[in-house]
């Protein structure tokens, strides 16, 4: 435990290399490739990682740094030479021609009988209306893009971000079971996606080969394939025994079948490998009925999966489903049940997030669960702790699904040692001592101090800087800790002031004129931000990316935002233009509007917008005739439902809004209109029968 909380709390040092003895940097080396091998495991491994991507950053940048001043101190288990070692190897960036989507969970009977109405009311199907389905097993690998040119392969990716990957292209040709060129006629462009995995007995072989090499073991096949794919030597990959199940398609110069599964059975003859328990079937039951079949031969299979992958069938359906977030609303993800293991608690740490919520965390005592070290889990809340009786010392059971979070399930009473006390939960903020206070039906407690309590104003920094934020190089936790700690930060703005403080910057530690410079740069840099990501930042309750571009193409510009959540606006019909986007609920509503409710969080907004330029955000599409105006639906709609027409009026850059007011561009009226039909009359609004609309956009 010691060596293991050593690691994980080991920071950069902070000496010149230029000043140090050898001795102390092979030291230091020595400490930052266990460190971050720690790291990598965790990460790698799916445990919840115990550093952020910025700390994690700063210790290989201090690698890279030492190894650079010590050439000759480069170990031979250097992070920068090991698999898997972001940045290392050096892979070029891709940027993906259609998004290269994730998928949604399901977990039991009921969300699949939920995926499946959702479908059908998206697609306004009758009730004797056939829906074809398809069911496959979930690979537990990794995915890949693979672009074909004239049949021959041009380009392998990996999925990276979703939008942009790495160029995996050189090892990916070393790979039997990807074709480097088609059989067939395929089309001239044909981007194909599948998996990339390794057979559990060739990844047991692989193991046993590493060990007596003494070289890197991985925890599990998906690890493995993952590192004998980012290789910095293709033969190294060639070496290794890795497979590939093609199971959809990015881009395409013609479509090579109107259904999934006949797409698939064209991959198949062109040479893939599709997966050969891939069923159709026409309903609930049917699917279920394939997953519990799946589920029975799981153990025989050579190949580890984590769930079945259910998809709508036919193409043009969906083409007309589309996707939310990074996520298809035609394909859903039934996971199998979580993996348990036993283990002790030894202590239950409150920690305070952003949003000033009180979240107990349960400190274990180490144990494997699915291939994986868990010594952290989320306990969720106090009326979790008290409705499992969670008690420190107990002996408890935990489960890991997939990338959730590791969970307490229940607690082995029988097992208690003896003198044990209930857990009692703060009603003070552990880190400032303000009233933590839990609002009547929420089962969250928060602390009342908002960004005075210094620990939510810490973590509502570091969200701040964070990746998917303004991802500011050089600037992550561990800096946003030491500017807070000097003072010299407290609020985001601060941060685009750092340049101020050149000169004291550079007297810090670990600091000298080219890192200030870089870092000064760097934060120059992003003085220049898209308008979602600045929503993003801002780190409001409930607001997650995909929320932040939704808003962002609403508004398009922070002023209108501003201005539309301004205390003394008509907020009631903000609220119901923001709960009119496709997404947006009532109560994220109204945290966007509590957010800005606050006169300190407009200071802090207005103060950082003086620091910025704002760019606005991309239109999915620019030239559609609907683009940048506002539609609101009424009535009922023949041909569609009402969140299809709102998905494809957003898909062409309309705003879709709920009420009719001046600003509406367009009042698409179905069946029974009502009120708003006679408010849009009123105001002179263009009211537009449901084919008129279907005219204007195209179809
Ligand atoms: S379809 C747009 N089918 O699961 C749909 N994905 O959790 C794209 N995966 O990123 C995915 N087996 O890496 C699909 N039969 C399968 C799959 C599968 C494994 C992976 C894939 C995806 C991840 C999402």
């Amino acid at each position: 435990m010691a060596t293991e909380d050593r690691l994980a709390t080991l920071r950069p040092g902070t000496a010149d290399p230029e000043g140090m003895q050898p001795d102390a940097a092979a030291a230091e080396l020595a400490d930052l490739a266990a460190a971050i091998a720690f790291h990598d495991a965790r990460y790698h491994g799916e445990d919840s990682p115990v550093v952020s991507d910025a700390d994690y950053d700063s210790l290989v940048a201090r690698n890279r740094e030492l190894e650079a001043a010590f050439p000759d101190l480069v170990r031979a288990d250097s992070p920068s030479l090991r698999v898997g070692a972001p940045a290392a190897a050096g892979f070029g960036k891709v940027r993906h021609s259609r998004q290269m989507l994730s998928l949604n969970n399901g977990f039991s009977d009921e969300d699949i009988a939920d995926f499946v109405t959702r479908v059908r009311r998206f697609l306004s199907l009758a009730e004797d209306d056939p829906l074809a389905l398809t069911a496959e097993p979930k690979i537990d690998g990794l995915s890949l893009s693979l672009r074909y040119e004239d049949g021959r392969l041009v380009q392998a990716a990996t999925r990276g971000d979703g939008t942009e990957g790495e160029d995996v292209t050189a090892n990916v040709r070393t790979v039997e079971a990807v074709p480097g060129r088609l059989a067939g006629s395929p089309p001239t462009i044909l981007e194909v996606r599948g998996e990339l995995y390794m057979d559990r007995g060739d990844f047991l072989a692989l193991n046993a080969a590493q060990e007596a090499d003494g070289a890197k073991i991985f925890a599990n096949p998906r690890n493995a394939a993952a590192g004998s794919l980012r290789q910095k030597d293709p033969a190294v990959t060639a070496s290794r025994r890795l497979r590939f199940f093609a199971y959809s398609l990015g881009e395409v110069s013609a479509p090579l079948a109107d259904t999934h599964m006949d797409s698939l059975a064209a991959l198949g003859a062109m040479g893939f490998s599709i997966n050969p328990l891939s069923k159709r079937c026409g309903d609930v039951a049917g699917l279920l009925e394939i997953y519990a079949d799946i589920g029975t031969r799981r153990a025989d299979l050579t190949y580890d999966i984590d769930g079945v992958v259910y998809k709508v069938d036919r193409h043009d359906y969906q083409d007309r489903l589309g996707q939310v977030a990074r996520a298809p609303r035609w394909a859903l993800a039934h996971k199998f049940p979580a993996e348990q293991a036993e283990t002790v608690l030894n202590a239950i740490d409150i920690q305070v997030g952003r949003t000033g919520a009180l979240t107990p965390v349960a400190r274990l005592a180490p144990v494997t669960v699915g291939g994986v070290v868990v010594s952290n889990a989320t306990l969720h809340n106090e009326d979790e702790i008290r409705r499992k009786d969670i008690r420190v010392g107990d002996h408890v059971v935990i489960q890991r699904a997939g990338d959730v979070i590791p969970q307490v399930v229940r607690v082995l009473t029988d097992r208690r040692p003896a003198g044990s006390a209930e857990f009692v939960f703060p009603d003070s903020c552990p880190e400032c001592g303000a009233p933590a206070a839990r609002p009547e039906g929420e089962a969250i407690r928060r602390c009342t101090n908002s960004l005075d309590c210094p620990a939510q104003r810490l973590e509502w920094l570091k969200h701040f800087v964070s990746r998917d934020a303004f991802d500011i190089e050089g600037l992550g936790s561990r800096q946003i800790d030491q500017f807070v700690g000097l003072g010299w930060v407290s609020r985001p703005s601060d941060i685009f002031r750092l340049a101020a403080r050149r000169d004291e910057l550079a007297e810090l530690d670990g600091y000298g004129e080219l890192s200030v410079g870089n870092l000064l740069a760097a934060i120059e840099a992003r003085r220049n931000i898209g308008f979602e990501r600045f929503i993003f930042a801002l780190g409001i309750r409930q607001v997650g990316q995909a929320t932040a571009r939704l808003l962002a193409l609403h508004f398009t510009t922070p002023q209108a935002m501003l201005a539309a959540l301004r205390p003394d606006a008509d907020l009631e019909a903000t609220k119901a233009d923001l709960v009119a986007i496709d997404q947006v609920g009532e109560s994220m509503a109204a945290d966007l509007i509590g957010f800005f409710a606050s006169d300190g969080n407009r200071a802090a907004v207005e103060d950082l917008l003086a620091e910025l330029d704002i760019i606005p955000p991309e239109r999915p599409s620019d030239d559609s005739p609907v683009s940048g105006r506002t539609v609101v639906f009424t009535g009922t709609l023949s041909g569609m439902s009402r969140a299809e027409a709102k998905a494809r009026a957003e898909s062409l850059g309309a705003k879709v809004s709920g009420s009719v007011s001046a600003k509406t561009d367009f009042l698409v009226a179905g069946a029974d209109a009502g009120s708003k039909a006679r408010k849009a009359a009123e105001l002179g609004v263009t009211v537009l029968d449901e084919e008129s609309w279907l005219a204007l956009i195209g179809g």
